[in-house]
């Protein structure tokens, strides 16, 4: 009989956190493992594009959505649908969109930035048609805000916003709301800050990774060794960023919050030369971001991070089932393992540690 002592270590209760960025992949063997992970954890879910070819039609995404759902293992899973922005997103497929509740957003990814961005954008002129449609319906944009060719990647970010891409596109289409996806810098929160002091009603926001907010690029080596695992896009940056992160995700501010960029390769696929970016972290990123929340005393804000803020930024209904958080004990310890996906395996973030708390 196991004695369910976490059960006396309750933290607070939440209401079910969403993920506002998430990788499933395609085919049976991803989403079977995938798609139950994610949804026994999270209420909505954005499904990102970038698939192989990508999401560009109402009908592609309707399929893969039911493709998701087939897997999902959970009544009330909610699939949030993307498309994938260039020349061949006709501005038609998101005008057909523009009455589906699961239709969330369009993604930007900058040409040759990340796992198949092949067929991404240099800048934002090529495809103005398709930004009024999304300006006309409402539908935000969702921005890999990366640029490809600057001499370190660590300042592919820094050199986008200075590139003054989202400034123009703010100022071309001043009613589209503008994601920042997976931000990573001090400079970037700076620039949140900036634009949300100065219109209150701001039409940016941004999500936050549990990796960016909690590891550094240090996290990348282990002693003198390499951990792929660890590896994404953008790169994990220095501890000055993870603090400005920190800050501005436990600051309360209404338009940032959870968005994992989890991203599962196979270990063939990540353990190699020209090795994959992305961080398959579903099993522990809510661990890290609860942890973070609470060892600097904010954790009546935790929710408004994980499950409110982005529920009101893209105006979706919040949750109605709530969680409670429990300090995990050591008579059921669960620790974080890899998954196989067909005969592959693939290496989560902070393998071999054990969870610090339970959801439940
Ligand atoms: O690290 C990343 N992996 N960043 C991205 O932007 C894409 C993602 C993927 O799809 O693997
Ligand atoms: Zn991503």
């Amino acid at each position: 009989l196991v004695i369910k002592t976490y059960k006396m270590n309750k933290l607070c209760e939440i209401i079910k956190p969403s993920d506002w960025h998430h990788h499933f992949r395609d085919g049976p063997e991803w989403l079977k493992v995938t798609a139950p992970l994610c949804f026994s954890q999270f209420e909505y879910a954005v499904a990102m594009p970038n698939l192989i070819p990508p999401v560009q039609t109402l009908e592609h995404a309707n399929s893969y959505r039911g493709s998701i759902l087939t897997h999902a293992g959970s009544g009330s899973a909610k699939p949030m649908m993307t498309y994938y922005l260039n020349m061949d997103l006709s501005p038609d497929e998101i005008y057909k969109a523009a009455d589906v509740d699961y239709m969330l957003a369009v993604k930007y990814y900058p040409q040759g930035v990340t796992t198949n961005s092949a067929g991404g954008l240099a800048t934002y002129e090529p495809v103005r048609d398709q930004l009024h449609a999304m300006e006309d319906i409402g539908m935000p944009l969702l921005v890999h805000g990366e640029q490809p060719d600057v001499p370190t990647v660590f300042n592919r970010e820094s050199a986008f916003i200075e590139s003054g891409q989202i400034r123009k596109i703010q100022e071309e289409f001043p009613s589209l709301k503008i994601t920042l996806e997976h931000i990573s810098t001090s400079q970037t929160c700076a620039y949140l800050w900036d634009v949300c002091r100065i219109t209150k009603a701001a039409k940016l926001a941004a999500t936050i990774t549990p990796h960016h907010l909690t590891c550094t690029v240090n996290d990348l080596f282990t002693g003198c060794g390499i951990r792929p695992s660890m590896y994404c896009c953008p790169i994990l940056k220095h501890s000055e960023d993870m603090a400005s992160l920190q800050e501005l995700a436990m600051s309360g501010l209404a338009n940032v919050f959870y968005g994992s960029d989890n991203a599962p390769h196979t270990d063939a696929a990540k353990f190699r030369d020209g090795g994959k970016p992305g961080i398959f972290n579903v099993q522990c990123g809510l661990d890290c971001v609860i942890d973070l929340f609470t060892a600097n005393g904010w954790l009546d804000r935790l929710e408004g991070f994980v499950s409110i803020h982005g529920c009101d930024w893209y105006g979706k209904q919040i949750p109605n089932s709530k969680v409670s958080i429990f300090l995990a004990n050591d008579e059921e310890p669960e620790y974080i393992d890899k998954y196989k996906v067909g005969n592959e395996f693939i290496t989560p973030m902070h393998i071999g540690k054990k969870l610090k708390y339970k959801l439940v």
